[in-house]
């Protein structure tokens, strides 16, 4: 049996990666022991403070992001952290070559209802080692990232990590505590018949995805030709690890609730990290049009609209909304 520590001797090029992938494994198991206790660890409700994104915070958002950011600032690798639950980027160690990126808790509604959530992260190179970092430091297109993962914390806990050019899982093993490999090869099917989408927000979508879930739910009686099934997790990390199990599309689409019409999910702690994931599993990735991983971010809390997962049908979006554009 090969464990986290196992496959990252072999395959990290770099040990001050390796180094920082362990820093945030070993906080996911502590998250995910907090979890297993659940009101029992006094984790669950409101912390009774927003973020900067204008969210109500959980106690769990708080305290999953604190366990991050003091086991990092520990790391001698880690030059700063940036995280959805922070105002601004957090300097590190200066000497340190890593930035790390987290969405320490995502999907934080499931928190209370003892569903899945998880732990997203990212991890971009430091150029301007011996300086303090700054939030322009961050600000570095998906495809530099030079790791990417994420913990969910399910009915098992599972690590998805991507440090080459290929996507691995692990099971963390409640008896012995090592990440164990389970999945060497992650692989997405090309074609899916099975979407992901928040349908109440449908007023607030642009025409031609409005044309495009119409289309899915006519199945078999519209263009499509075919049945399509729904699922949603209401937490992006469970509903990209199932399309990283058994293929999908998932979207928070352009949406006119929010600043730019850009939807709901953080470029830097979500879209980046989750779409470097699926391309290396052989998906797709897009904001509608174009590859998400291409962006130049311009703010580290910037949001972006999200359409990743089954190659097909990703670019069967990107067609319907380059035809409307
Ligand atoms: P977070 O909990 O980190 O703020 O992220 C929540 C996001 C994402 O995980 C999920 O896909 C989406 O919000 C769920 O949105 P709805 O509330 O519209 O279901
Ligand atoms: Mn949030
Ligand atoms: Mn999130
Ligand atoms: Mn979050």
């Amino acid at each position: 049996m090969s464990t986290l520590a196992n496959y990252l001797d072999a395959h990290a090029k770099d040990p001050a990666l390796s180094d920082v992938i362990t820093t945030v494994t070993e906080v996911g198991k502590t998250i995910s022991g907090l979890l297993k206790k659940g009101a029992l660890a006094d984790i669950l409700g409101e912390a009774g403070n927003q973020n900067v994104q204008g969210e109500e915070q959980k106690k769990l958002d708080v305290l999953a992001n604190d366990l991050l950011l003091d086991a990092l600032a520990k790391n001698t690798h880690c030059a700063g952290v940036a995280s959805e639950e922070l105002d601004d980027a957090t300097p590190a160690n200066a000497d340190g070559s890593l930035l790390v990126l987290f969405d320490p808790l995502d999907g934080s509604s499931n928190i209370d209802i003892n569903m899945a959530v998880g732990t997203i992260f990212s991890i971009l190179p430091y150029e301007r080692q011996g300086q303090k970092s700054e939030n322009s430091d961050f600000l570095q297109a998906g495809n530099q990232q030079l790791a990417a993962g994420y913990l969910l914390y399910g009915t098992s806990t599972v690590l998805a990590l991507t440090i080459a050019d290929n996507v691995v899982m692990f099971s963390l093993d409640p008896d012995s505590g090592d990440y164990i490999l389970i999945n060497d090869h992650v692989q997405i099917a090309a074609d899916t018949s099975e979407y992901a989408i928040n349908s109440s927000n449908y007023r607030y979508w642009l025409a031609p995805m409005q044309q495009y879930i119409d289309e899915l739910i006519a199945g078999k009686t519209g263009v499509r030709g075919r049945d399509f099934n729904t699922r949603w997790v209401a937490a992006m990390v469970g509903d990209v690890h199932r399309i990283l199990c058994r293929g999908g599309l998932f979207t928070y689409p352009f949406d006119t609730k929010y600043p730019n019409k850009a939807g709901k999910l953080r470029l830097m702690y979500e879209a980046n990290p989750m779409s470097l994931l699926i391309e290396r599993a052989g998906g797709a990735a897009t904001d509608a049009i174009n590859r998400i991983l291409d962006i130049e971010p311009t703010d580290i809390h910037q949001r972006v609209p999200v359409v990743l997962g089954s190659k097909n049908e990703v670019n069967y979006v990107k067609d319907l909304h380059v035809q409307h554009a």
